[in-house]
């Protein structure tokens, strides 16, 4: 799946190999980039490496230089990607993060769950500055659709859970997936008809009213309003929606370098995540995939976007957590608020024990390391490199969530820097310390450093390895 190098072919049939006589070798040098048969472009997958928010929106901004198309897979827009040009800051909750470059084409998959209203509400602001939305955009007939219920289940779920919250966002995320897994979903494409629209709306919604009714006490929806509603979002979003797999797939043909954009982190993932604190899909590489609508053999790298430090909004297990003053400055220098609740994010060390797992679980061939300048001014800094519990060393994470809990942070102290690196562009301006910080990075999760982000503009960026080239 690596881009460059050479393999060299050795060709003979099994007749002259039997026979005795001279075998003629026929040797052929072909790339060792494993095509998967699409065109000559590179297909890039950009992710979350802990527990989202990493700054994957800046990334895929920045690297949509490159690249033709950008795809959003899974999550909905319980994402906030934030995005800063020249100084003017832009967050993105369903919209793809190549929206603001006129030329790329953009594209949500049947992996991400839409809320039509927030979709027409993000079109309708970005409208406003970013010309040609609904013609660079297209959205899978295949995605579930967010409703109003969805949103209400979710919260009242958060509610009846008390002390065990797992402090979701609120948008109705694990509700919509639930309906699409128990296959009494409403999809985008029903909203294009208005008899397959109301039976499956009603076949949806009269479900959920009982759960609302029976379960929560709570007023049930009204159904023919909301198949009107549906019909509405339908003619709205109408000329956007598309078998986006297919044209996924004819971009490949033409030879489009393509990204597709995680949301959320990999300690998120449904499966593979803190569970049951993550969020409803998959966060992983493999999702790109199933997704979208192509094989996974047509994926040539995934670039892993991690923090200098690690956070995390919501509840749920954090080994390297710090409440303490560092926790405070890392909070107040990243200036660590969710982007899509405002909620504070809580703060700690770097956790190279689930990085390298991520880096694993992912295939991810290089990392990204983001917010580096918020360590500036730190004497020293601090990773974590094992755990400890019940008295005995680890150096991978449990996948129980319990045992999680009760791990003791192993830490390595490295020195810190006073020195600024807010917006050095130059692997050679940053401070020593910095460097030596990185080059452990690397050697820990086991995974070559290509990107190094120092603050929060395009322009801020060490690109060291261009996934684009
Ligand atoms: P995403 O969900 O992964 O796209 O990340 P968010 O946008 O939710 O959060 C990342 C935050 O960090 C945003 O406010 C970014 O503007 C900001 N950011 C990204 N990279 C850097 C960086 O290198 N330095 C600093 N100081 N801020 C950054
Ligand atoms: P981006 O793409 C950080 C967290 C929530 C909660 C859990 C489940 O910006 O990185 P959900 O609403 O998905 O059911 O919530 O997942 N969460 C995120 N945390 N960044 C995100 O997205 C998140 N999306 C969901 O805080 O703990
Ligand atoms: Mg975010």
């Amino acid at each position: 799946m690596h881009a460059g190098g050479s393999v060299v072919a050795l060709q003979c049939s099994l007749e002259s190999f039997h026979s005795g006589r001279t075998i003629l070798f026929l040797i052929e040098i072909v790339p060792f980039r494993v095509t998967g048969g699409h065109g000559m472009g590179v297909n890039i997958v950009v992710l979350g490496v802990q527990w989202g928010d990493e700054g994957k929106g800046k990334i895929v901004d920045l690297l949509t230089g490159r690249a033709g198309v950008v795809v959003r897979f899974q999550g909905g827009h319980n994402a906030g990607h934030t995005l800063v040009v020249n100084g003017h800051k832009t967050v993105l909750h369903l919209l793809p993060s190549g929206i603001l470059r006129q030329k790329v084409r953009c594209f949500i998959g049947n992996g991400v769950v839409v809320s039509p209203q927030a979709l027409l509400d993000e079109i309708g602001k970005m409208g406003e500055t970013v010309a040609d939305i609904p013609l660079r955009l297209k959205i899978s007939a295949a995605c579930p659709v967010i409703l109003h219920y969805h949103q209400l289940l979710d919260q009242l779920r958060e509610q009846a859970r008390g002390a065990n919250a797992i402090g979701t966002t609120g948008r109705g995320i694990g509700p919509a997936y639930e309906d699409k897994a128990a296959r009494r979903g409403v999809r985008l494409g029903d909203l294009l008809n208005e008899s397959t629209c109301t039976m499956r709306v009603e076949e949806a919604a009269s479900y959920q009213n009982l759960v609302l009714q029976k379960i929560y006490g709570a007023q049930p929806v009204d159904i023919p309003r909301l198949v009107d509603e549906c019909l509405a979002y339908g003619q709205q979003l109408g000329p956007m929606i598309a078998d986006v797999g297919r044209e996924i797939r004819e971009c490949m043909a033409q030879g489009e370098s393509i990204l597709f954009e995680g949301a959320q982190g990999a300690l998120l993932d449904i499966d593979h995540g803190t569970y049951p604190f993550v969020t409803s899909s998959n966060t992983t590489a493999g999702a790109a995939a199933s997704g979208s609508g192509i094989g996974p053999m047509q994926i040539d790298g995934v670039l892993g976007i991690v923090k200098a430090y690690t956070t995390r909004v919501g509840s749920g297990p954090f080994p390297t957590e710090l409440i303490d003053d560092v926790g405070k400055k890392l909070a107040r220098d990243g200036r660590e608020l969710g982007s899509t609740t405002g909620r504070p994010r809580r703060c700690g060390w770097f956790d190279a024990v689930t990085a390298r797992w991520a880096c694993q679980v992912n295939g991810i061939s290089s990392l990204c390391v983001t917010k580096l300048d918020v360590l500036d001014g730190l004497p020293e800094i601090r990773i974590c490199i094992g755990y400890r519990i019940d008295g005995k060393e680890r150096t991978d994470p449990p996948i129980q969530t319990e045992l999680l809990t009760r791990c003791d942070p192993i830490y390595e102290t490295l020195p810190g820097w006073l020195e600024s690196t807010s917006g050095i562009q130059q692997m050679a301006m940053l401070p020593q310390a910095a460097r030596d910080y990185l080059a452990r990075l690397e050697v820990l999760t086991d995974c070559p450093i290509g990107i190094v982000s120092t603050g929060p503009d395009r322009s801020d960026t060490i690109v060291l390895d261009n996934p684009f080239g």
